[in-house]
């Protein structure tokens, strides 16, 4: 891998939360950032408080954007595919709107930025942000939680069939202190959740070491155990009473 200080490195929902926090360190590390997202004015703040950070208006549910956004990006060293959404309430009081929301960020736009961004990426490295919730089963979350087991299998499957092209791993942290989980039904959770910071230290280390999956956090990795030896149901129910609204 090249020196950090010679790397265009691409990150997705830079404006905020672990995204935010990524392109800060990566920039401090010398890189040069291309940050995304929708919010303009996130973006502009953050490139003028940094140097070496480029901002990209994208919005990850418009195919036509992402194609037009990875034809003129040029070549890059790495890509964190970071940005995601979720919805936490009982699925039948859920819609489809957030449904179809949670479908094309967390899975489409990252199928979609992965093809066109092979050529690019060449020779570099492929980050995809998933989830604890897509290795152990959360109730509540139920799309959330499918679209990121989706990741997991995603990123895995593509690391094989690009190895000696573009070296690609998963991130599969727990719950972290963002604006995602600033949210009334996570209200009795917030005491349980890390610091943006340190998780995304955690985060650019796993993307420097090229390695395949990792769950940061010793509790994460604790229920990524019991999801081992545990039946997944009974892990589940376990999980619907930490999450029930
Ligand atoms: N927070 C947690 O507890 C937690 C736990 C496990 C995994 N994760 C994962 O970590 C990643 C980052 O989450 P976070 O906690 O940092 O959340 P966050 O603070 O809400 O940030 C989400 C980012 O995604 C961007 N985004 C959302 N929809 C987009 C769209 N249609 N087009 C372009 N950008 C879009 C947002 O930017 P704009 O709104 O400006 O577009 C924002 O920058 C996500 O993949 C999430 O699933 C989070």
């Amino acid at each position: 891998m090249k020196p950090l200080a010679d790397q265009r490195i691409l990150v997705t929902g830079a404006s905020s939360g672990l995204g935010r926090a990524l392109a800060v360190k990566l920039a401090s590390e010398g890189a040069q950032v291309i940050a995304t997202a929708r919010r303009e004015d996130r973006l502009r703040d953050l490139a003028d408080a940094h140097t070496g950070i480029e901002p990209r208006v994208l919005d990850l549910m418009n195919a036509d954007a992402i194609a037009a956004f990875c034809a003129s990006v040029g070549s890059l060293d790495g890509a964190v595919l970071n940005a995601g959404v979720t919805a936490v309430e009982r699925f039948l009081d859920g819609a489809d709107i957030s449904d179809a929301a949670m479908v094309d960020t967390n899975i489409m736009a990252n199928v979609r930025l992965a093809r066109a961004l092979a050529e690019p990426l060449n020779g570099g490295r492929l980050v995809l942000v998933g989830s604890l919730a897509g290795l152990v089963a959360l109730p509540y979350q139920a799309v959330y939680s499918g679209t990121k087991a989706f990741i997991q299998n995603f990123g895995l499957a593509l690391r094989a069939e690009w190895a000696g092209r573009v070296n690609v791993g998963v991130f599969a942290p727990g719950g972290i202190k963002t604006e995602m989980t600033e949210i009334e039904a996570l209200s009795k959770l917030q005491g349980a959740l890390a610091d943006v910071d340190t998780v995304a230290g955690d985060l650019f280390r796993f993307y420097c070491s090229g390695k395949a999956l990792r769950v940061p956090g010793a509790s994460n990795r604790a229920a990524v155990m019991a999801a081992k030896f545990l039946p997944r149901p009974l892990l589940s129910q376990l999980m619907k009473r930490v999450y029930r609204p």
